[in-house]
């Protein structure tokens, strides 16, 4: 008898850099982050209404991988890590490329939270985690197939990572998380004083 594990969710996680740590790319970019802030007033307004407590440039300033270096830096640095994914997700891209369509900051100080979403028309997104306090968030993935379980009893509490419905990934600086972008997320508030840094990208096949 075999049982057959079909259709999974894959969640790739790494350091971004293969060599050294990230401690000076990460101070350039908390600088970036926070003057890009303290720039951006459309930005600022868009995260009142849209972000509460917090700050993204997510519905101003969306792609900094095209006005600033650091974040074109970012850029390549990714690239070995989406080649990787797409490779362990087995896409047959043959005569286009994934290519980096949006780049943006989310800044969340205590209290912030991230409500349960996906990225629309985009085939990769992720997070690289710039900075994170001890004791705030990480990333909670939702079980895409959650609709569809109708009469399916709960899951054990003791049931492994694979049968769970929501898995949360821990965020660490330097670190960094790809999914398919219809794969829902969210964040949970931050309860710690001192802010949370990522910066999160879309990816489409062109
Ligand atoms: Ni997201």
């Amino acid at each position: 008898m075999t049982v057959h594990s079909l259709f999974p969710t894959l969640v790739y996680a790494a350091p971004l850099l293969q060599r050294g740590d990230a401690r000076e790319f990460n101070r350039q970019l908390v600088l970036e982050c926070r003057q890009l802030r303290l720039d951006d007033a459309g930005g600022r307004r868009w995260s009142r209404k849209n972000y509460p407590g917090g700050y993204t440039s997510y519905g101003s300033v969306h792609r900094l991988q095209t006005v600033s270096p650091t974040f074109e830096s970012l850029r390549r640095k990714l690239e070995r890590h989406i080649a990787a994914f797409a490779s362990a997700v087995e896409w047959d891209l043959t005569g286009r490329e994934l290519a980096m369509t949006d780049c943006w900051v989310n800044i969340m100080p205590r209290h912030t939270v991230h409500s349960l979403h996906l990225h629309p028309n985009s085939t990769l997104s992720g997070t690289y985690y710039v900075q994170v306090p001890p004791g705030s968030p990480g990333l909670k993935f939702e079980d895409p197939r959650l609709d569809r379980f109708m009469a399916a009893p709960p899951r054990k509490t003791s049931a492994g990572r694979e049968a769970r419905p929501w898995v949360t990934f821990p965020a660490a600086a330097g670190q960094l998380l790809l999914f398919e972008s219809w794969l829902r997320h969210e964040v949970a508030p931050n309860p710690v004083k001192t802010e949370r840094i990522s910066i999160s990208f879309n990816y489409h096949w062109l």
